[in-house]
This record gives C-alpha cells, sequence and structure tokens, in this order.
C-alpha cells in the first residue's frame, strides 16, 4: 500500500517543528492530488501569505493536536536554553472587553498624529510632551515624553510599502535607542506601569501563570520590560530578524548568558485578537537552513532563483556567505540581514523551504510564541505574516 505522502513528510527526522505549535505545510499548485487530499483531510485553517506586495504562498495548519502536545516545563527550559522558539497555546485569557479597549482607530486615519497624541494627552494621568523630533522620521507618526515617568511612547508604521497599514506603539525609558536597554530594572517597571494604565489589555497579556511559565524555562524571575503593542494589517508583518539588543556579548559556554550591563533574556508575544502566522527559529538553525537551501539552489535546485539573483547583482555575495554558517550566522545577526536579504526577506521558494521543514506556527487570540535570547550568537529569530482580514493585535513584551 502507498504511504500517505503527507505522513511522510511530518514523519521526517529532517523535519524540526516549533515546539507546542500545530503543524504547518505548504501547499502549492504542482503538488500530487494525493498529498493535496491527505493536507484537505486534516486541515484547520489555510492562510495565503503576502507581505509588502510580495506572495510568500499558501500555508495549510494541520488539526494535528496529537503531533503537538503541551510542553513540560524540561521541554521548554532546553527550549530556552537552545534560544529555539516555542508555542504557548491558551497562554493568556481572551477578553474581548480587553481588545475592545485598544484604539484601534487611530491605524491608517487621516490625521493620526493629532487623534493620537489626544488620545494619550487625555488618557495619561502625568503631563506629556508631544515632538516631532523622530529618530526614524520614515516610519514615526507621533510621539510623547513623559518625563514624571522618565518614558516616552511612540505611534509607527512597520514599513514605509504602499498598501501596508500595519501599526506600532512602542514605549521606552529614557532617551530612545540611547537607553533601550537601561540597567535600571526600576525605570523599566515605572514604563510598564505607565503602559499598561494606558492600556489594560497589555496588563491582560501578562498573566501570572505566563509570568510563572517563562521565568521556569528561562531559570530566573523575569519582568516585563519595552513593551510593543501591534497592529498587523493584511500585507503587512514583520522582515526575519531579532530582538537582541546591542550590548550583549557573545557566550560559547553552552550556558545562560549574562549581557551586560543589563539585557532583555528574550521577547513573548501574545496574540490579542486575530491571528498571525511566524516563521520562528534560533539563529543557528536559521543559519543553518539557508546553507541547506542554496546548496541545492548551487546543485541547480530552482535554476530560477539562479538566474534572477544572477540578474540582480545578489549571486556573489549570497553565494558567499551560505558556503559556511559562520559567515550566514554573522549576518544575520545583522539589523538588515545584509548579504541573506534577497533569500530570507522576499524568497518564495526559501520561505516554503522553511515552513515545510516545521518553522511555522499560527498565533490565535490567547496564544503567545517565546523567543528566547542569549546574545546575538544565540537568539530566536523571526519573521511574522498577518493571518487575519480583521482587526489584528498583538503585544510584545521585553523579558529582563
Ligand atoms: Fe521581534
Amino acid at each position: 500500500m502507498a504511504k500517505d505522502p503527507l505522513i511522510q513528510m511530518l514523519a521526517d527526522p529532517e523535519r524540526t517543528p516549533i515546539r507546542g505549535a500545530l503543524p504547518v505545510v505548504t501547499v502549492r499548485p504542482d503538488d500530487e492530488p494525493g498529498y493535496i487530499d491527505a493536507v484537505r483531510r486534516v486541515e484547520s485553517e489555510r492562510f495565503e501569505l503576502e507581505r509588502r506586495g510580495r506572495e510568500h504562498g499558501t500555508v495549510v495548519e494541520l488539526l494535528r493536536p496529537d503531533l503537538s502536545p503541551k510542553l513540560d516545563s524540561r521541554q521548554m527550559q532546553a527550549s530556552w536554553k537552545a534560544a529555539d522558539p516555542f508555542v504557548i497555546r491558551d497562554a493568556t485569557v481572551t477578553c474581548d472587553d480587553a481588545t475592545a479597549m485598544l484604539p484601534e482607530g487611530w491605524a491608517a486615519s487621516t490625521d493620526e498624529q493629532a487623534r493620537w497624541e489626544k488620545w494619550i494627552v487625555e488618557h495619561a494621568s502625568e503631563a506629556l510632551r508631544c515632538t516631532d523630533a523622530f529618530s526614524d522620521p520614515d516610519r514615526d507618526i507621533a510621539k510623547a515624553l513623559c518625563e514624571g515617568r522618565g518614558a516616552w511612547a511612540k505611534l509607527g508604521r512597520l514599513s514605509t510599502a504602499d498598501g501596508d497599514a500595519s501599526r506600532r506603539l512602542v514605549f521606552g525609558v529614557g532617551e530612545e535607542v540611547r537607553d533601550d536597554d537601561h540597567p535600571s530594572a526600576q525605570r523599566h517597571a515605572e514604563v510598564w506601569a505607565w503602559a499598561c494604565s494606558l492600556l489594560p489589555a497589555l496588563e491582560v497579556s501578562w498573566p501570572d501563570r505566563l509570568r510563572k511559565c517563562l521565568s521556569g524555562a528561562s531559570g530566573r524571575p523575569l519582568s516585563p520590560s519595552n513593551p510593543i503593542v501591534y497592529w498587523n494589517r493584511p500585507n503587512g508583518g514583520a522582515l526575519f530578524h531579532h530582538d537582541a539588543l546591542p550590548g550583549y556579548l557573545p557566550v560559547d559556554d553552552g550556558e545562560s548568558a549574562e549581557p551586560p550591563p543589563s539585557g532583555q533574556r528574550g521577547v513573548v508575544y501574545v496574540q490579542g485578537a486575530g491571528s498571525t502566522v511566524w516563521l520562528a527559529l534560533s539563529i543557528q538553525q536559521l543559519a543553518a537552513r539557508c546553507c541547506e537551501f542554496m546548496r541545492d539552489v548551487v546543485d541547480g535546485g530552482a535554476p530560477w532563483l539562479f538566474d534572477s539573483w544572477v540578474k540582480a547583482s545578489v549571486w556573489q555575495p549570497l553565494f558567499f556567505a551560505t558556503r559556511e554558517v559562520g559567515p550566514c550566522l554573522r549576518a544575520l545577526a545583522r539589523s538588515d540581514a545584509g548579504p541573506l536579504r534577497p533569500l530570507v526577506h522576499g524568497c518564495l521558494e526559501f520561505t516554503g523551504f522553511l515552513v515545510d521543514s516545521g518553522h511555522a506556527a499560527v498565533l490565535r487570540a490567547g496564544d503567545a510564541i517565546a523567543l528566547p535570547n542569549h546574545g546575538l550568537e544565540r537568539t530566536a529569530m523571526h519573521s511574522v505574516y498577518c493571518g487575519s482580514s480583521g482587526p489584528n493585535v498583538g503585544f510584545s513584551i521585553g523579558l529582563r
């Protein structure tokens, strides 16, 4: 009897799924009918991935909870240590009231800056000063400084791409960029409290249960910091990146780093409403996957990619950066992915390869994904797509 091609694929030892997430696979028009049928029989939900005007293929989440048992604390500790992302389904209560409190109406309105400034001034109990001195003038929309709390908050775009109406609201300590990794836990706590006073839904996204769970995984008590609220819209999302802040030192002792002077030990993203589709894996795994995929291209697989990269004059740097894992790791550690940009940011075939290798997950309201960080050489890389056509809200919480 012929084997089910889907079962074969899910059982492939080369496939290393994100722990805690339901399996996600690609579906392509030229797939065998047997595979397409097998997927359909266990299909949970189908997503057409599109980001910033570029199609990234069709993916299907499978109703195979037997393949994604709930993680125990020992598994979470092992994942944390390796900087492997993991999913905690139903991590928080889903509270319609909480998400309804979010000022969703800012995004994509014509007078966003004025409306946001009015909202924050009316809702903050402290004196604020609104400013046009933006650190990222292309994407920043509005910013307010709160001297009483030693804090700032800003509303911004995720990208300048046409048709991407995604927004984010970022909170930080002291002076933006300079103090993002400020060593004072007290000052981060002050900003967190301020953000929660403005957005009660943020506090709902960090229940005691989740705090205990992640503290247990990391082996130390974790506190929330650097909150960001995301409104991911169709065609929006985030390119592959890590959340390691400057100031980290690489460690090779295999133990959890003590990044001086303080350090963000990771991030947890909690889905508040709607859904997002994630690609997430450790930087070491991603470097190995880049090299593996490129070896296949060098051997003649996907010749159209070779042709298009030669034509775009990106083939040589991409080839040299992916011959070995070392240079690949260094390129991924850069904020712009350096010579790997054409591969990790916009290559449909590479996205599909990562999905079928197990590195994709779907998050719905109440789900969380943990993104551990031990410095630039051992951190969680992640890339996000909008998974819903309606309201989509998520909370990114820095962990210290
Ligand atoms: Fe991130």
